[in-house]
């Protein structure tokens, strides 16, 4: 368990106490493992984690994660401090980020009423998030910056395959965002390995230009169930779909390594928020969606079910809303509804087991 920073310290509690209420309900137990990496230890040690901090997480059987950075720290240091490293040395391909709609939460579409249930499947490991380039003539009016983007076929293929595989188990459309009009080599190849992949599987795939399918996804969300993109183009569109759901405070990500070879690490898409940090408001779905995806991942899909059943029912039934979501709630408040849907949700199956 990695708290992280600002809000990532306040939502991560609320999800591990729910976790311990369904897990005891399951008939398992959790054990945690609980590191104080971050900007402060940053602050305090000069780096985000241990030089072993890897070593230390290999023996989790999966890692949960707040939110990482500060205002006085740059992002680009905690960002490739900790969690780029662990998603890189872990081989955490798969950035996972289901974009649902939940009953009760009004959104800016709202007044539509489109159904928004997609996945988008990111991209994790390679992409346009590289350390490879430079600057020259620092400080002068001839100071240039180079930034190379990476991509491999190996990490096309294997990101391409996983997306081919959700869409079968779904409703079977397939979109890739792309930008092959503008950028010259990268994403020709990027469309190239897709296409190639898809065909290989007998999967039919939409090749769209990001920029056009980021108004799509506002204007017709309803027609999309599988999106597969780079780690850049991922990124902006999960924030843009989040948005779209009401909140960025509702949107979970699972950073998978599908071989298991090690652990996977579950966080909400947003980060540490710190204009709101320390005020005990921030909503606490999408952190508590993470947990659910964990335990999925874990081979406890029930409790996982169980877990965000509840979360859908507060906010379909309840009223209890966080500020983000136009509500007075704190997060502890929000917590508590969630708690309550627990366990009407268990006398509701005692009741239903007496009955029998
Ligand atoms: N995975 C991560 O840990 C991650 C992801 C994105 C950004 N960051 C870092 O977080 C810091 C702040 O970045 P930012 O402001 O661009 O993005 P952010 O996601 O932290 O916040 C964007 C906006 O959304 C709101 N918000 C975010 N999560 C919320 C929640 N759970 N409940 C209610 N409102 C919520 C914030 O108050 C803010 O107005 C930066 O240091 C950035 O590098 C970390």
């Amino acid at each position: 368990v990695i708290a992280g920073d600002g809000i990532g310290r306040e939502i991560l509690p609320a999800a591990t106490h729910l976790l311990d209420s369904v897990s005891t309900h399951h008939g398992f137990k959790l054990r945690y493992q609980r590191y104080p990496w971050g900007c402060d230890y940053y602050k305090e040690v000069g780096s985000m984690m241990p030089a072993d901090g890897l070593g230390q997480l290999a023996a989790s059987d999966a890692i949960l994660l707040g939110a990482v950075g500060a205002p006085d720290v740059p992002d680009h240091i905690s960002l490739w401090g900790l969690l780029i490293p662990i998603r890189r040395g872990f081989e955490q391909y798969v950035n996972l980020r289901p974009v649902r709609r939940l009953e009760g939460v009004g959104g800016p579409l709202a007044a539509r009423g489109d159904a928004i249930d997609f996945v988008i499947v990111r991209e994790n490991c390679e992409g346009e998030y590289s350390q490879v380039g430079g600057r020259m003539y620092s400080g002068t009016d001839q100071e240039v910056a180079v930034q190379s983007a990476l991509f491999s076929r190996l990490g096309i293929k294997r990101i391409v395959d996983y997306a081919v595989d959700l869409a079968q188990s779904r409703r079977g459309g397939l979109v890739s965002a792309t930008k092959s009009n503008g950028i010259f080599h990268s994403m020709p190849f990027w469309d190239e390995v897709c296409r190639e992949t898809c065909a290989a599987r007998g999967m039919e795939v939409s090749l769209r230009h990001v920029d056009a399918l980021a108004a799509d996804l506002v204007l017709r969300p309803a027609n999309f169930d599988v999106i597969v993109a780079s780690n850049l183009f991922g990124d902006i569109l999960s924030d843009l779909g989040a948005a779209l759901t009401g909140s960025i405070g509702l949107a979970p990500s699972a950073n998978l390594n599908p071989s298991g070879a090690h652990p996977s690490m579950f966080e909400p898409i947003h980060g540490s928020a710190p204009d709101i940090a320390g005020r005990g408001i921030a909503n606490p779905t999408g952190q508590i969606w993470a947990a659910s995806m964990m335990l999925d991942h874990l081979g406890e899909p029930e409790a996982g079910e169980e877990l965000l059943g509840a979360v859908e029912a507060t906010l379909a039934e309840s009223g209890v809303r966080t500020p983000d979501l136009g509500g007075t709630a704190s997060t502890a408040e929000y917590v508590k509804a969630v708690e309550e849907r627990l366990h009407e949700r268990r006398r509701g199956e005692s009741h239903q087991r007496q009955a029998q």
